[in-house]
């Protein structure tokens, strides 16, 4: 494999997270044979094997419908909480959206969720892209960037409520005269809040205000581009922001093995949902000021995985995973976020497998020629 970046530039070790599967079909819109499943039973054993295999966070999604496959869809802080009932050190973030969800109320039960279970709950701030959920709920759809000033306040709003007595905030879509909500969460200062985006609006809010930088799959200089951008910004704000990237991962034995499942699940995609979806998307990225952002530019291929978890490239053996990996911290990746096509035997064999390599390799002390 080239080596066409630098050796790792952080001593934090890279972080690992999985898709926690609330929602059904699968990571991938495709009639690929898919062994993974969105009940309870199959997701605590899931988050079981991945806090024993180097997973630190796990990641519930938010959907109230879906049309494009994903027809059942469990609700994420409920979930959430479930999966952190079930297990012991994982930490589960759970995807909210402005708009059905009110600061007040997310800011109460994650307040509550944190006490229950030593303090392992996080959010993760989403602005929504699918228009035809908002309708189908009957809640109002706003503007792209508009969406993002919403988020931006939501996220001041749960900030000063977890940190602060007597919270009082005027903003266009929120207000709070002298709150206090007792009690507060257990973390401190609060539970951590991550965003999801990639336009220049998610950015921007991010350098603002969130502690962690969701964003779809993409090339090392593709991520690198939005890494440098956020951590200009957020510099001239006086903070830092940590980034996660979605990878769809496949990992084999051979570099054979893992490409001819890629080409399976291709192979078996189902059209008409591909395309419904890439139809939805268009209110994303594309839909902001400068037409950029996540599903943008994404082909036909890239859709099959929601969250373009292809383009990543974390497809091949163990060595040339945990290689790409390593690139992929080079340029400021803090936190990987992983799905799968079979979750529990792939979480498994990725956390024996390739989490030890990283670690090798981020400690120098493995013979970067084998990988
Ligand atoms: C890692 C990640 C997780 C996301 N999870 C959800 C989710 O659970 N529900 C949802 O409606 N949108 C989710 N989104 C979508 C984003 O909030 C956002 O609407 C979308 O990425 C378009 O953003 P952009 O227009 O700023 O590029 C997620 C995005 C990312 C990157």
């Amino acid at each position: 494999m080239s080596q066409a970046f630098t050796v790792a530039t952080s001593d934090t070790p890279v972080k690992f997270a999985y898709w926690v599967p609330n929602v059904s079909g699968g990571l991938v819109i495709s009639k690929i044979e898919q062994r993974t499943r969105w009940d309870i039973d199959y997701n605590r054993k899931l988050a079981q094997i991945a806090e024993q295999n180097g997973f630190e966070y796990a990641l519930s999604q938010i959907r109230f419908t879906a049309g494009y496959g994903a027809e059942y869809q469990h609700e994420s802080v409920a979930f959430s909480h479930a999966l952190l009932a079930a297990t012991e050190r994982l930490r589960v973030i759970a995807a909210v959206l402005p708009g059905p969800w009110h600061p007040a109320v997310l800011a109460k039960q994650i307040a509550t969720i944190d006490q229950l279970t030593e303090g392992r709950i996080a959010v993760n701030i989403v602005s929504g892209w699918f228009k035809s959920e908002f309708h189908a709920i009957g809640e109002p759809w706003l503007e792209h960037d508009e969406r993002y000033r919403r988020s931006e306040e939501f996220i001041r709003a749960i900030r000063g409520i977890w940190t602060q007595d007597n919270f009082t905030f005027l903003g266009d879509f929120y207000r709070f005269h002298d709150y206090s909500l007792k009690p507060k969460p257990l973390q401190s200062p609060h539970p951590e809040i991550f965003q999801g985006g990639s336009s220049r609006a998610a950015r921007d809010m991010a350098a603002r205000v969130s502690d962690w930088y969701f964003t779809n799959g993409n090339t090392v200089e593709g991520i690198k581009a939005q890494v440098d951008d956020i951590r200009d910004k957020a510099a001239q704000h006086g903070r830092t922001v940590k980034i996660g990237v979605n990878a769809f991962v496949i990992a084999r034995d051979t570099e054979a093995e893992a490409r001819e499942v890629l080409d399976e699940i291709i192979a078996k995609a189902d059209p008409e949902a591909v395309k419904a979806f890439g139809h939805e998307v268009q209110q994303a990225g594309k839909a902001s000021p400068e037409g950029e952002g996540n599903w943008a530019h994404s082909t036909f291929e890239d859709l099959v995985q929601y969250n373009d978890g292809f383009k990543t490239g974390l497809i091949g053996t163990p060595e040339q995973i945990a290689e790409r990996i390593v690139a992929l911290k080079s340029v400021g990746v803090d936190l990987v976020l992983t799905g799968f096509l079979h979750f529990q035997e792939e979480v498994e064999y990725f956390g024996k497998r390739v989490i030890p390599l990283v670690r090798q390799l981020e400690a120098g002390t493995l013979d970067r020629a084998v990988a």
